[in-house]
């Protein structure tokens, strides 16, 4: 079994920014994973934890949030640090402001940029142009803090990553592509179901394969949610329509009605699967209240682990040493 307390000693954490998942090796997934737990125990008995004291995030936001805007701005605040949270309708960026300059000036100010927005491009050109860890908050294409306390959370559940199933059934979106690449990082074995036309990107489908064959794990996509749960370990369901889809609810409402996690379909996970949602969740759309707020879910756990994760990642990247 994985014991990410000791397993991770003496890995080395090289990355500078959060992009997206496919630039971590699984030991520095399982580096995050670590200090996740360790700030978690910290902060579950009260020891206070001020590693980034003094330092600052710049919180970009140009689609709502929850919980990552909350996680972060809670997370740097019991580092030590401050976040400022930055509405793009209130700074220049939302009135046409480069990207380029966004980047060079908050440099200026901020010991990180963590930004949720719609095109990834943007996240490598603040990269590109700024000096300081950009992180995603979540674009169009990929959602990596949430993944990571996914997974986070499925170690606790189930003490183990790999040789395990997690079934995702909905649409091809941020959320399935990160899960994608996550998940055959860590050897764990993932099945998409969704409708004809809602698969996830191909390219990202490719990196997952390839991602498999290195961590012996499998990837499906089939258009039968029946197909895609059977045997699963962990069951996993996002919105029908991401931030950015609200014209295409109704198509997407009848297009996706075959793919709601109710009972039924969850009966046919193994009798010990865990349903997960990275919320928010829509009940009697994407899932059934029935699974959502029974037995089996672990969600607000899960969001809870947001917060641990957040923590861990800035540690990783903001400090000195990275401790
Ligand atoms: N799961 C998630 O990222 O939630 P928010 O949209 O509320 O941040
Ligand atoms: N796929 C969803 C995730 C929300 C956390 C969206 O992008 O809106």
């Amino acid at each position: 079994m994985l014991d990410l307390k000791v397993n991770t000693k003496e890995f080395i954490f090289n990355q500078r920014h959060l992009l997206s998942l496919q630039d971590y090796t699984k030991e520095d997934i399982y580096k995050v994973l670590a200090k996740s737990l360790e700030l978690k125990e910290k902060h579950t008995k009260n020891i206070p934890h001020p590693i980034l004291k003094g330092k600052t995030l710049a919180m970009i936001f140009t689609k709502s949030s929850t919980r990552t805007r909350v996680s972060f701005e809670v997370a740097i605040k019991q580092l030590g640090g401050y976040g400022l949270f930055l509405n793009s309708n209130d700074i220049q960026l939302g009135r046409g402001e480069s990207i380029e300059d966004t980047a060079k000036v908050l440099s200026r100010y901020e010991d990180g940029i963590m930004i949720r927005t719609y095109d990834q491009m943007d996240l490598v050109n603040l990269v590109k142009y700024g000096s300081v860890p950009v992180i995603n908050g979540l674009t169009d294409m990929y959602h990596p803090c949430q993944i990571l306390a996914d997974l986070l959370t499925i170690y606790e559940i189930k003490g183990q990553l790999s040789v395990l199933k997690l079934a995702y059934i909905g649409d091809g979106n941020n959320v399935s592509n990160s899960l994608l690449i996550g998940c055959t990082k860590v050897g764990m074995d993932i099945s998409i179901g969704c409708p004809k036309g809602y698969e996830p990107c191909k390219n990202v489908v490719s990196m997952a394969m390839e991602n498999s064959k290195a961590s012996n794990s499998k990837v499906k996509i089939s258009n039968s949610a029946i197909e895609a749960i059977k045997d699963a370990d962990i069951v996993y369901t996002d919105v029908w329509a991401s931030m950015g889809q609200e014209e295409e609810e109704a198509v997407r409402e009848r297009d996706f009605a075959s793919f709601q996690v109710n009972s039924k379909l969850l009966s046919y996970a193994k009798d010990d699967a865990i349903f997960l949602h990275c919320l928010p969740a829509y009940r009697g759309k994407e899932v059934t209240a029935e699974v959502i707020d029974g037995p089996q879910s672990y969600v607000f756990d899960e969001a809870e682990n947001r917060l641990h994760v957040q923590k861990a990642i800035m540690t990783l990247l903001m400090s000195e040493g990275g401790s």
